[in-house]
């Protein structure tokens, strides 16, 4: 029978620190391993992703919290160039074969954002 996975909230940060385009990454912890995530603001909506490519397993900026290319229109992967959705995650094009990347889900409370990384699903 699978195991049902546990909700753990991990505060992110306030919802109002955050402008449409603008991102801010935070670190989840495993029993096993440490992994970087992020955060993003577009359109008046925040998503959350793992900051792993899915060319190679690698952060997808070079560790300056830049994620969204000039026009904000796509998160960006400057070591090849991959392209991604922000709303999404899927990969538009690029080396990232059509994959996505791996979702942080996010819940809002009382003017903050939380983290549900009991939820994440790291694809292993
Ligand atoms: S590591 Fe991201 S596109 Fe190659």
């Amino acid at each position: 029978m699978p195991r049902k996975k546990q909700t753990q909230l991990l505060k992110v940060t306030a919802v109002a620190k955050l402008k449409n385009g603008e991102s801010i990454k935070f670190v989840v912890r495993r029993p096993d391993r440490t992994t970087e995530a992020f955060l993003i603001k577009t359109g008046d909506r925040f998503y959350a992703y793992l900051n792993l490519c899915r060319h190679w397993t690698v952060g997808l900026d070079f560790d300056d919290n830049e994620f969204f290319s000039e026009d904000g229109g796509w998160l960006v992967c400057k070591n090849h160039g991959a392209i991604y959705s922000p709303t999404t995650g899927e990969c538009e094009s690029g080396p990232c074969g059509g994959a996505s990347l791996y979702r942080v889900p996010l819940v809002e409370k009382e003017g903050f954002l939380y983290a549900e990384i009991g939820l994440i699903d790291w694809g292993d």
